[in-house]
């Protein structure tokens, strides 16, 4: 049986690149979506064009880090709403110029706040939801950055590997309650984080190609949405040499920094 499509949708991070182009591929009349972000400017731009292809849009512009105001605001929103679909997208990331560089304890702590806890504050509220109605599904942004450690973003890769443990732990859980989980695993697409990347970006895709993507998967409740392939392949089998080849050839696609000080 072909999974009914969503009406009613939660895309986190929707000021950004992927979470705007996520929000307009599900911007259509009859769809209501709510839109989360930070940066008012932004976000309202998403809005906007969400709204003027027809959809019902309620605005959230909150910090993901704030567990308790974001749990407030899903829980009211859920209750008038029943969310059909969470896409968890917010994140930032953190990256080294240089090997002498070394990570702020600030900086750490802004992405595993971020993308780890952050992620986890906003699927708890909507998957105790899901599990009460035992209908739903969540999807999760994680990226290829969490099959393979990188020396030029050690906190990231770390942030978006412990989401890709968190949610094939929580899989089973939900799919008991008949909620489906997808992890979303994008190689480099383009937004303000990749553009900031100090190292070469290969196989960059522009971001409404990346949702156009991501929607086919999440159309078809896949568990994994993993793009490209090829540099999904490419880390599989980079995790079978051993670690000081990987690190080797790391170096060589200059995702380890090239200069020392
Ligand atoms: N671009 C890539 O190459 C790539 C590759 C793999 C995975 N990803 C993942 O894809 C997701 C989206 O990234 P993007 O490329 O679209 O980057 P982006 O354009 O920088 O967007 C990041 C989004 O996250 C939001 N955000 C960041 N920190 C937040 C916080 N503390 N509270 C609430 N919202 C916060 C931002 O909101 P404001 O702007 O309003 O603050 C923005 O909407 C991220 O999880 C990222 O790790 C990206």
């Amino acid at each position: 049986m072909k999974p009914t499509l969503p009406r009613i949708v939660v895309v986190t991070g929707a000021s950004g690149a992927i979470g705007a182009a996520l929000a307009d591929v599900y911007a259509a009349p009859g769809m209501c979506l709510a839109l989360q972000g930070r940066h008012t400017k932004r976000l309202d731009a998403t809005v906007k064009q969400c709204q003027a292809k027809g959809a019902d849009v309620f605005v959230c512009e909150m910090d993901v880090r704030d567990a308790q105001a974001l749990r407030g605001w899903l829980e009211a929103f859920d209750t008038d709403h029943p969310v059909d679909l969470l896409i968890a997208d917010a994140g930032v990331a953190s990256v080294l110029d240089d090997l002498g560089h070394w990570e702020t304890p600030a900086a750490v702590e802004e992405v595993i706040s971020t993308n780890l806890l952050g992620t986890i504050n906003t699927v708890q509220p909507i998957a105790e939801r899901m599990r009460e109605r035992g209908r739903g599904h969540i999807a999760i942004v994680s990226s290829l950055a969490a099959l393979r450690g990188m020396a030029i973003s050690p906190a990231y890769c770390a942030s978006k590997s412990a989401l890709h443990a968190w949610g094939q732990s929580i899989r089973p859980l939900l799919r008991a309650k008949g909620i489906s989980l997808t992890l979303i695993y994008p190689g480099f697409v383009r937004s303000k984080m990749s553009d900031a990347f100090p190292a070469s970006t290969p196989f960059l895709m522009e971001a409404p190609r990346a949702a156009a993507h991501i929607r086919r998967g999440l159309d078809a409740r896949k568990a994994t949405i993993a793009f490209p392939a090829i540099l999904w392949l490419g880390l599989k089998l980079l995790n079978a040499l051993p670690d000081p080849w990987g690190d080797a050839v790391m170096s060589f696609l200059g995702l380890s920094p090239q200069k020392r000080s």
